[in-house]
């Protein structure tokens, strides 16, 4: 039988695509009226975003953009600007210059100032004659990207031009900040609603906007093996954890007034908890969904002052310095626009709490912050660990819990990390992972996530925007923290290092509840650490896995001298100090270094004191996992063999001449040899 494998003529084609059309019907036909079209958002964003609609054919002929501003500028010059901006901005590997020559030949401009009524006359003229042009059957979305003080009157203007007495369908997107506490956004809702019903009004938070946040959902309630675990009874506690490299990048004037819990936490954040902790919706109807998330954001307990004080802390970013102590990057205080005394957050840090049945007493811990070590936005959903009674009595290691991460961006996917049996005769347990990566699965071009708000919004389609009590059930969680912080002390500002994990009270409240942070490493991260630079991808991987962070703050103690040596450490970021006798240091480490192996490699107490002389970040690496890996790969062993003889000739005179001898021996390294025949004694390790 012939196998064809062509699709051979047009009528097969023409098929096909309204086969793929009736899955993904393009956009209702429109007319996209921007206020603010002439600022960043619209180059930055929407643009791109309606390009990639019209590169996936998701935008069809009825379509036509009318952008005003109060920039005066004409058609011609703004389609000249979109024309450049949309070089630099699209997301597509190849720019596609026909789909976009045919785009923004429909795109047209109208100065006007949005305070004035006329303007809007003149607008809704201008709406009708390019409706009647393009065919948009008098459907009219609306793009609110102005700063936030016009939304008022601009919906005010709308109603009062007569825009809503035309046919077809009006829709107002409304972007963020939706308010600047609960009085406001009450206020704002109140006056947008005053003519307009909730049905017609889109909040915008571009977090939904993220197919990795979206899949939150579709992950939960498609996969049946998680629902039954999802609860109190098998979570130990959730980790929702917002990075950010960058700096406040030139918005110092906004974010002053701001700070990460208006930023990031308020909206953002409450988003994804929403998503990963709400209860199961009887359907996919907007209401029914966004119902069970304002229910789940009812829950979360509002804090007393003292429970804020106890439960959330906030940090400032500092300058980076160099080695001479001279300013490279400006600290928050020192950025543009922003008050030299601010006490605003550009960090914070918060343990929650679900008072429902489903999740009672499991904390939740929420996690944002600006110039961190790292860009990344991730879930990670800690369980319970299983009951040790089998391992009683054994030398197997304890298992700990097992964790599913969510990884919402850069990489996107979702691990789990579970233990597995080391091969070999003995039974051994070592944590490992499974991975599913969004890049490996599927073939999508990147988006800006702007592209699935136009075209929910064109298609009637609210699940993706916040509701009116959404937002303020947002704010009422918000507004305790808020209230506290403008009359209590601030902390010591600034109070963590630029590309630091953020500052150390952060640590010490989840740590103070018996936990630690799961800081997600890449490998490109751990390759930094000088041992670390030339490793293969499986022992780099085995090394992520063990890996716990700490932090430690300038003058602590991280090793005493004579105590029992049972971790090693990794200096991630800062300066640490090993004491000799009397107070002298013996050795600055910096970035990079990693110390405290030779007590566990000697089994000896340790020889000398190690203390922060900065800051520092760390990653401690436990004796059983480090014994476990300098079993697996004698590379790393040879890497830690030739530091540990450099620091004991180092040290030497601070060290007793039979200790001396006794690392020598078990090291089984002598001047002239290579550290390779760490391995030739019997195996010190095992
Ligand atoms: C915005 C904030 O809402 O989100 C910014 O105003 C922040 O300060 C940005 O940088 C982060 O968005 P994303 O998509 O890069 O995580």
């Amino acid at each position: 039988m012939e196998i064809r494998t062509m699709i051979e003529t047009d009528q097969e084609a023409a098929a096909i695509q309204t086969d793929l059309q009736a899955i993904n019907p393009p956009c209702n036909p429109c007319v996209m009226l921007i206020f603010g079209a002439s600022g960043d958002l619209t180059g930055r964003l929407l643009v791109p975003a309606l390009y990639n609609l019209a590169c996936d054919r998701l935008l069809d002929e009825n379509f036509a953009l009318l952008g005003t501003a109060r920039k005066p500028l004409t058609t011609e010059q703004f389609r000249e600007r979109m024309s450049n901006d949309i070089k630099k901005f699209h997301t597509r590997e190849e720019f596609d210059q026909a789909v976009w020559d045919k785009l923004v030949s429909r795109f047209h401009y109208m100065p006007g100032d949005f305070r004035d009524l006329s303007v809007f006359r003149k607008l809704r003229g201008e709406v009708a004659k390019l409706d009647a042009q393009y065919k948009a059957q008098g459907n009219v979305l609306i793009y609110l990207a102005t700063a936030p003080g016009f939304f008022g009157v601009i919906c005010n203007n709308l109603h009062d031009s007569g825009f809503k007495d035309d046919p077809g369908w009006k829709r107002i997107i409304v972007e963020k900040p939706f308010g600047t506490d609960l009085k406001s956004a009450i206020e704002l809702n109140k006056e947008i609603l005053a003519h307009w019903d909730e049905n017609h009004i889109y909040r915008v938070d571009h977090y939904l906007g993220k197919e990795t946040v979206q899949n939150l959902l579709a992950f939960r309630f498609s996969n049946a093996i998680f629902e039954p675990l999802w609860n109190k009874h098998h979570i130990d506690n959730i980790q929702f954890n917002v990075a950010e490299a960058v700096d406040v990048e030139g918005r110092g004037e906004y974010y002053d007034q701001s700070g990460v819990l208006r930023d990031m936490i308020q909206n953002h954040m409450f988003q994804m908890l929403a998503y990963l902790c709400m209860e199961t919706p009887v359907s996919l109807k907007p209401d029914d969904i966004r119902n069970d998330k304002a229910k789940l954001l009812q829950s979360v307990r509002i804090y007393t002052p003292a429970e804020v004080a106890g439960y959330v802390v906030r940090g400032q970013y500092g300058p980076q310095l160099d080695e001479t102590g001279k300013v490279v990057k400006p600290g928050y205080r020192e950025e543009k626009n922003v008050d030299p005394r601010s006490n605003t957050e550009t960090f914070t840090a918060a343990r929650l709490h679900i008072d429902n049945g489903r999740w009672e007493g499991v904390p939740i811990y929420l996690r944002s912050g600006k110039a961190l070590w790292k860009r990344g936005t991730e879930i990670v959903v800690e369980f319970k660990k299983a009951a040790a009674a089998p391992f009683n009595d054994t030398q197997v290691r304890k298992p700990g819990s097992n964790r599913l991460i969510f990884h919402i961006q850069p990489h996107q996917g979702i691990e789990m990390h579970f233990y597995a049996k080391i091969p070999g005769p003995k039974l051994q347990l070592q944590p490992v992972h499974m991975c599913f990566g969004y890049g490996e699965a599927f073939k999508a071009s990147r988006y800006t996530g702007y592209e699935v708000m136009i075209y929910s919004c064109s298609h009637g389609d609210a699940t993706l925007f916040s509701r009116g009590d959404l937002v303020e059930t947002g704010w009422r969680i918000a507004q305790p923290i808020l209230d506290y912080w403008s009359t209590a002390p601030p902390p010591e500002f600034p109070n963590y290092a630029r590309g630091s994990w953020g500052p150390k009270a952060a640590a010490d409240l989840i740590q103070r509840e018996g936990r630690h942070w799961h800081e997600v490493v890449s490998e490109e991260m751990l390759r930094k650490v000088a041992i670390f630079k030339d490793g293969d991808s499986l022992f780099l991987l085995q090394v992520m896995m063990t890996l716990r962070p700490r932090q430690a703050a300038a003058g602590e103690t991280i090793i005493q001298k004579g105590d029992i040596g049972r971790e090693m450490y990794l200096l991630v970021r800062g300066e640490v100090e090993v004491m000799g006798d009397g107070s002298g240091v013996v050795e600055t480490l910096k970035e990079g270094a990693f110390f405290g192996e030779i007590a566990l490699l000697l089994s000896t107490p340790r020889n000398a004191s190690v203390r922060a002389k900065t800051s520092c970040d760390l990653f401690v690496l436990d004796k059983a996992d480090f014994d476990r890996i300098l079993y697996d790969h004698p590379q790393f062993a040879q890497g830690v063999a030739m530091v540990a003889r450099d620091r004991y000739n180092l040290n030497l005179c601070s060290l007793s001449l039979l200790g001396y001898q006794k690392c020598m021996d078990r090291l089984a390294l002598s001047p002239t040899e290579g550290p390779s025949c760490f391995w030739m004694g019997e195996k010190p390790f095992a």
